[in-house]
This record gives structure tokens, sequence and C-alpha cells, in this order.
């Protein structure tokens, strides 16, 4: 009998076209706004797999009612929106799609680091209110980025990705806090492996690429704005509550940081009349940072991959819980 796939999302066509040429049975959700927990579970109920992003809760209740599913294939790197500890426990195999994006959020947390640095977003906005006014020598001079301090929290393929670049652009020096070192990083970029507290306390651009953990969640607080310097940039293209929004807006408020780019919140999506939206030394974008035709074409193809080979194979070329198969 042919397998019943839930696509929760309007997918790149690439990765859908894949799991239609196998024959799967697809079912795809057409609307632009992801499902209820409740139409979500309604309609699994009925499917042996899905492929799904982080929009989606797939938690302890949701896997109480589908216990059922084959596999679960998740559109995205980050993978917090999943009960993985139940979903192993249900022995369902979790895919992911590691590296399709790393060069596109790469991208906007470098964009992000130089529009913090020059405050553009704010900028661009005096225009749009009619504030142009004349060439003005000694307003809102912003900060150069060469030879500059990089501290990267969580230094995997995309903090590596940003770290790159801006060693060759800035000549920066590369910084990180890792829960392991990373030999590579070490080796191809001088990187120098620094614990929180140096961290904090040394970055000029200190820039957030770690996954959203119970060890993650709000580590950037009042307390590590503290130590920041205050001429320092802190960055976020990873999830939104690896920082405390509220602890944010204060250390930018007093001065106690320079400014922040993010590319995710907590929540999101964020509401229009949120402070750090009319600040000068904020920018913000709608968690973009995977963006690109590249990206979200190799994302679709990676999560159809990992179903199509679980089926033919019984492998699952990227997974999050690799104990479920290899018991
Ligand atoms: C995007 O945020 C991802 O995790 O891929």
């Amino acid at each position: 009998m042919k397998k019943k796939i839930l696509i929760t999302r309007k997918y790149p066509e690439a990765g859908i076209s894949l799991l239609r040429e196998q024959g799967f049975d697809l079912t795809l959700w057409e609307k632009d706004r992801p499902m209820t927990p409740m139409e979500l579970a309604d309609l699994a109920k009925d499917h042996q797999a899905l492929v799904c992003t982080l929009t989606d809760r797939i938690d302890r209740d949701f896997l109480g009612k589908c216990p059922h599913l084959d596999i679960i294939s998740q559109f995205a790197v980050g993978y917090d929106n999943i009960d993985i500890a139940s979903a192993t426990r249900l022995r369902i195999p979790v895919g992911y799609t590691p590296g399709a994006m790393t060069e596109a959020t790469a991208d906007i947390a470098f964009g992000l680091m130089i529009a913090v640095a020059r405050k553009m977003f704010f900028m661009h906005k005096t225009i749009i209110s009619g504030q142009w006014g004349y060439f003005n020598p000694t307003g809102h001079l912003g900060m150069e980025l060469t030879g500059k301090t990089l501290g990267i929290f969580g230094l995997g393929r995309i903090g590596f990705s940003l770290a790159r670049r801006c060693k060759a652009a800035y000549g920066m020096k590369i910084l990180y806090h890792n829960r392991t070192r990373n030999a590579e990083a070490e080796q191809a970029l001088g990187a120098g492996f620094v614990d929180f507290n140096d961290l904090l306390a040394q970055s000029d651009i200190l820039s957030v690429h770690c996954a959203l953990t119970p060890e993650t969640r709000q580590i950037f607080n009042q307390a590590a704005f503290k130590k920041m310097k205050p001429s320092a940039i802190f960055i976020n293209t990873a999830r939104g509550p690896v920082h405390h929004e509220g602890d944010l807006i204060e250390a930018l408020r007093e001065g106690r940081i320079r400014g922040a780019g993010l590319d995710v919140t907590d929540p999101e999506p964020m509401r229009p009349d949120n402070p750090l939206l009319s600040m000068e030394n904020a920018c913000v974008l709608p968690h973009v940072g995977s963006a690109t035709m590249e990206a979200r074409t190799q994302m679709s193809v990676l999560a159809a991959m990992n179903i199509i080979e679980f089926y033919r194979t019984g492998k699952v070329p990227h997974i999050v819980n690799p104990e479920v198969l290899n018991p």
C-alpha cells in the first residue's frame, strides 16, 4: 500500500517532486499558516510520515496522539519544536536538514552585524519620516569592524561560515565557546576557545549559533549582558529564546551594549509595537536566515531524501536520533 505523507506547509517543489516521483500519496497543506495543533494531529492520524517545520508543535501531546508515525522529517536544521525524547521513546526516527542553510544564515548574521554597526535600519527610517536633513558631520557615527574580535557562541557549521567571512573581510580575531572544542575552526581560522565569561568580556561582536536547549534557553540575560563590553554588538540568528528579550531591551536602553541584530525573536512573530523595532541600535528581521532559493531548495531535497531513503533502505541520511534505528 502507498505510504501517506502529510506535508505541513508549501515547501519548495524540488523536494515535493522527489516524493511524488516515488509514488507516495501526498497530502499538502496549502494554507499560508501553520496548522493548529488540533488540525495537525487530526490530519497526521491518517498518515505514516510527516514533513514538518519549526512552526509545527511536535510535542508530547501530538506524539501521544500519533505514536503510529513511521518517520518525522523536519524541514530545518533546528528541531526544538520536536520533543525528541518522546519521539525516541516511541521509536520514531526524526530527520532534519543540516548544512543546507549554512551560507544563507551566515550571510544574514554578517549582514546584521554591519547593519547594527552602522545603524542601517534606523537610518533608512529617517528618510521615510522626512528627517534626512543635511549631511551631518557628527551625526549617528557608527563603528568600523576591521580588526575587531568576533565571539561565536556555538561554533558549528554556521558559526564557522560567519567566522570565515569576518576573518577574510575584516581580519577579525575569532573566539568561541562550545560544549566541545572545534579543531577545524582552531586550525583553519585560528579560533580561540574561551569560557563563557571570557567570550562575553572579550567579544566586540558576539554572534549566537547554538541550538535551543534547556542549557541555552535565556543564557543571554541581564547577567550576561552586564559582562559584555559597552561597545559590543549582540547578534542572534539561532533561536529567539536563547536571549531574554526584556533584558536585551534594558541592556540596549541603558547602553550596556552598543546594539543588537536579531533574525529570531521570542515569540515569533514579533508584535509590530515591540520597542526593539523603534530603537536606533537594533536591527530585526523576521526569521529569514535560510530564505534563499538555494537553501530552501536544498532543505526540501534533504527533507524528502530522509523519507525516501528510510522507506528504501531503513536508513535516514540526516537523523537526530540515530539510536532509534541502531538499537
Ligand atoms: C531555521 O531556523 C532552521 O532551523 O533551519
